[in-house]
């Protein structure tokens, strides 16, 4: 009896002792997290060059108490770059892009930039709303692509300074006036881009409208967490995702959501991106690889994990968080050597993926997704993190 008590109370003096370190483990990687300050928090701005019809563009600079840094442009919203440290506390550029504002004007597989009216596809250009029949600007086959021909990557935003207590970041605003690029309504628009002390870009968006338009604005950063090393199929991927959106062959979704089950589509484990990429699967080959939308498995409409990317030989660790229903992952498959990004690297096949929070393309024809139509008096309002840490 008394060897059994005092078994007893040693076990449970043992897992006290446990629960204890594991307690004071989890604060320690808080701390590690949030870490101790090592660089004080600031926000710079600089002059970024003019576009050809005279528009002065400025250069934000923000940095956190992590060491982190985020360079974001008033033109096309752009993350010029984006530093995160590797498990050495190495930091490295892990966005793709230019290093000066021409290059971007000339060509830009929309390289880090945040894309609208509608990200991604509208079949044909074409939607009826409320009866009426409205025809946009096509950009890509007889497609509409990210918002047409001069989207909200091509111009100038209005820039503001936002501090929060555990951020620092800018707001950037536009304009998008009724009939650009063939939308309805007036539509504000703001991004508000913060780098928080807890190493994640988080991006707020809002609009406004005075007719009903629809609304799909998402960021098109390309990232490679080696830091433009090498392609990005060595990085494993995971998906929070049981069904995507297949498509046809100009990539517009039939409007099936497919169970991710048994195909090449299921990043529910974390995968390699390279592991079946090439596969003979329909699908696959429609996109030249992976370009497809994820229906996020979402709890509730506050922020939901919606993806994991990791990186071995770095050790970094990509989280990416959304109130969006949706998330697209390209995986930089039209990339093909043609353009020399920042510091002469040439991006080559694969280079970059993007991962793009966003509702479903062609929403506007497709009755059964969830709606993009923003009318008056409503505020259309999203949320994105990306959270960078270390394994
Ligand atoms: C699309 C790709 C497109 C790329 C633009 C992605 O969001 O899904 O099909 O080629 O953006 O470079």
């Amino acid at each position: 009896m008394l060897r059994d008590k005092a078994r007893r109370i040693g076990l449970t003096v043992l897992l006290a002792m446990v629960a204890v370190t594991l307690c004071s483990c989890d604060t320690t990687k808080q701390w590690i997290r949030s870490g101790p300050a090592k660089t004080e928090m600031s926000r710079s701005a600089k002059p970024f060059g003019t576009t050809p019809d005279g528009q002065a563009v400025r250069l934000y600079t923000l940095r956190n108490t992590q060491g982190m840094t985020a360079e974001i442009m008033t033109y096309g919203a752009i993350v010029v770059s984006l530093t995160a440290p590797d498990k050495d506390g190495n930091f490295n550029d892990i966005v793709l892009g230019y290093d000066n504002l021409a290059d971007y004007i000339k060509v830009s597989p929309y390289f880090g930039a945040i894309v609208g009216r509608y990200g991604n596809r509208i079949g044909k250009g074409k939607f009826t709303l409320d009866g009426t029949a409205y025809t946009l600007a096509t950009n890509d086959g007889e497609n509409h692509l990210h918002g047409g021909l001069k989207g909200f990557d091509k111009v100038v935003w209005d820039d503001a300074p936002v501090d929060r207590s555990d951020a620092v970041g800018v707001k950037l605003s536009y304009l998008s006036q009724d009939g650009e690029e063939g939308y309805p309504g007036n539509l504000r628009v703001s991004v508000t881009y913060l780098l928080t002390n807890r190493n994640e870009l988080r991006i707020e968006y809002e609009a406004t409208t005075d007719k009903a338009t629809p609304v799909n604005v998402t960021h098109h950063g390309y990232f490679n967490l080696t830091g433009a090393q090498r392609n990005i199929l060595d990085h494993e991927l995971m998906l929070n995702a049981d069904r995507f959106t297949p498509v046809d062959a100009g990539l517009i979704p039939t409007g099936e959501l497919r169970p991710v089950e048994g195909t090449p589509m299921d990043f529910r484990k974390r995968t390699v991106i390279g592991a079946r990429i090439d596969n003979d699967y329909e699908q696959l080959k429609f996109g030249g690889g992976y370009d497809h939308n994820w229906v996020l498995n979402q709890k509730g409409d506050g922020m939901t994990l919606a993806a994991e990317v990791y990186e071995p030989t770095t050790g970094r660790l990509m989280t990416v968080r959304t109130t969006e229903p949706g998330i697209q992952f390209y995986a930089g498959n039209f990339l093909d050597g043609t353009i020399t990004g920042k510091d002469g690297v040439v991006y080559k096949h694969r280079y970059g993926f993007c991962l793009e929070t966003q509702h479903y393309p062609d929403s506007p024809n497709k009755p059964d997704f969830p709606s993009t139509i923003l009318r008056p008096g409503r505020v259309y309002k999203t949320t994105t993190t990306y959270a960078f840490s270390t394994r």
